[in-house]
C-alpha cells in the first residue's frame, strides 16, 4: 500500500497529532510504502512568523525522527521541496467545485478565527491537500477525525478528475485510529486539542513538571467517580482515552484500577504514565538538536525520492489534460 500523510509546521506536535496520526504512522512504515511530509505551504495560510519559519519547520522534522519515523523506510520531506505539488493544485483547481470548498469546516472556523486575513490560499486550502495526497497515488491517508473532510473532498476530486480525462489518479481512502482520532483538549473537553490554542495542549517535549501541572489542572467533571462516559464525563472520558493508549491498559482495567480512588490519585497516575511515555521522544530531541546538517540531508533525500514518484504522475495529468508536450 502507498500510503500518504502530513502534519503543518504551526508549533510543536502534540499528543493529539501523535495519537491521532504518528502514532498510526510509526506502525504503517514497517509494511507499506510511505511519504511523510511537513507541509509548509499550508502552515502560510494562517499568520506565521517568516524570520522563524525555516527553524520551525527544521524542527518538525527533528520531532518526526524522534518520534520514531525512519528515514531508511519512509520518504520524510519538506512540502515545498517538490514543486508538483503546487502545479498539481493549479490544476485540481479547475476540477474541484466552489461550493464543496465553502462546505468545509476547517476553513469556516478558520476564517472566524483569522478574520483580518481570509486569504484565497486559505479558501483553496483542502485543494493543495488533494494534490498532496494525488500526486502519489495514495492509497491510504492515516490521519485524526478532524481531517477526515479534507480527504473525502480529495476522494471526490480524484474522482471528478477521472471521470472527465481518464482513469489517471487512485482514489485513496482515509484511516482514522480505533481510538484516539480525536483528543481532546485539557482546558475544554468538549472542544479538540489544537496547536492554535497552545494552553489545551500536552506538547510531546513538555518538561516533566510541566506535564505533571497541566494534568493536575486539566477540566475534569462533576462528581467522583473514574468511568467512561464521553457525554457526562467528557474530562474525565478524554484523560481515560490518553491513559489507555499510553499504558496499553484498556479502559475498563483502569476504570477497574482506579475505583473508589479520587480525581488527584488518577491524574498522577497519569501524568507519570505520560512523563514516562514521552520520556523516549524528549530525549531524542533534545539529541537531534543542532545536528542540522544531517537532517537537511534527510530532508533532501526525501524530497529527491518524492518528486520522482510526483513527477511520474504529473506527466499522465498533464498528458490527460491535453497540456501541450514540447520534446
Ligand atoms: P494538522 O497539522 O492540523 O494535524 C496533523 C495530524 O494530527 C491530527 N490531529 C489530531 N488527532 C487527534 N486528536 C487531535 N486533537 C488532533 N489534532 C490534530 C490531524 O488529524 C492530522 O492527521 N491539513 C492537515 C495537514 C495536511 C495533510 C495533507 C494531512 C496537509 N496535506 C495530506 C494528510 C494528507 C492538517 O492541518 O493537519
Amino acid at each position: 500500500m502507498r500510503i500518504f500523510s502530513g502534519i503543518q509546521p504551526t508549533g510543536q506536535l502534540h499528543i493529539g497529532n501523535y495519537l491521532g496520526a504518528i502514532k498510526q504512522w510509526i506502525k504503517l512504515q514497517e509494511t507499506n510504502e510511505c511519504i511523510f511530509s511537513i507541509v509548509d505551504l499550508h502552515a502560510i495560510t494562517v499568520p506565521y512568523n517568516s524570520k522563524v519559519f525555516s527553524e520551525v519547520v527544521l524542527s518538525k522534522a527533528i520531532e518526526y525522527l524522534a518520534c520514531g519515523l525512519d528515514p531508511e523506510k519512509s520518504i520524510i520531506f519538506i512540502q515545498s521541496q517538490v514543486k508538483e505539488h503546487t502545479e498539481l493544485a493549479w490544476l485540481l483547481n479547475t476540477v474541484c467545485p466552489l461550493g464543496d470548498l465553502r462546505r468545509m469546516t476547517q476553513f469556516k472556523d478558520k476564517s472566524k478565527k483569522f478574520k483580518n486575513n481570509i486569504n484565497a490560499g486559505l479558501f483553496n486550502y483542502p485543494v493543495l491537500m488533494a494534490a498532496d495526497i494525488l500526486i502519489y497515488q495514495t492509497d491510504l491517508v492515516p490521519v485524526g477525525k478532524d481531517q477526515g473532510q479534507h480527504v473525502e473532498l480529495a476522494r471526490s476530486v480524484a474522482k471528478k478528475f477521472n471521470k472527465t480525462f481518464g482513469n489517471v489518479l487512485t482514489v485513496p481512502k482515509v484511516v482514522f485510529p480505533t481510538m484516539g482520532a480525536k483528543i481532546m483538549s485539557l482546558e475544554d473537553p468538549t472542544k479538540k486539542m489544537s496547536k492554535s490554542t497552545p494552553a489545551s495542549c500536552l506538547f510531546l517535549i513538555d518538561e516533566p513538571k510541566t506535564i505533571e501541572k497541566k494534568i493536575m489542572r486539566a477540566t475534569t467533571d462533576s462528581g467522583k467517580k473514574i468511568v467512561y462516559d464521553i457525554k457526562k464525563k467528557p474530562g474525565i472520558s478524554n484523560l481515560l482515552t490518553i491513559y489507555s493508549l499510553f499504558s496499553g491498559h484498556s479502559i475498563k482495567e483502569l476504570e477497574k484500577e482506579f475505583k473508589g480512588k479520587n480525581y488527584s490519585e488518577f491524574k498522577k497516575s497519569l501524568a507519570k504514565t505520560l512523563i514516562n511515555g514521552l520520556e523516549p521522544i524528549r530525549r531524542k530531541t533534545k539529541e537531534l538538536t543542532n545536528r542540522d546538517v544531517y537532517i537537511k540531508e534527510i530532508l533532501n533525500k526525501g524530497a529527491k525520492r518524492a518528486q520522482v514518484l510526483a513527477s511520474s504522475t504529473m506527466e499522465k495529468v498533464r498528458g490527460s489534460m491535453g497540456l501541450l508536450k514540447l520534446d
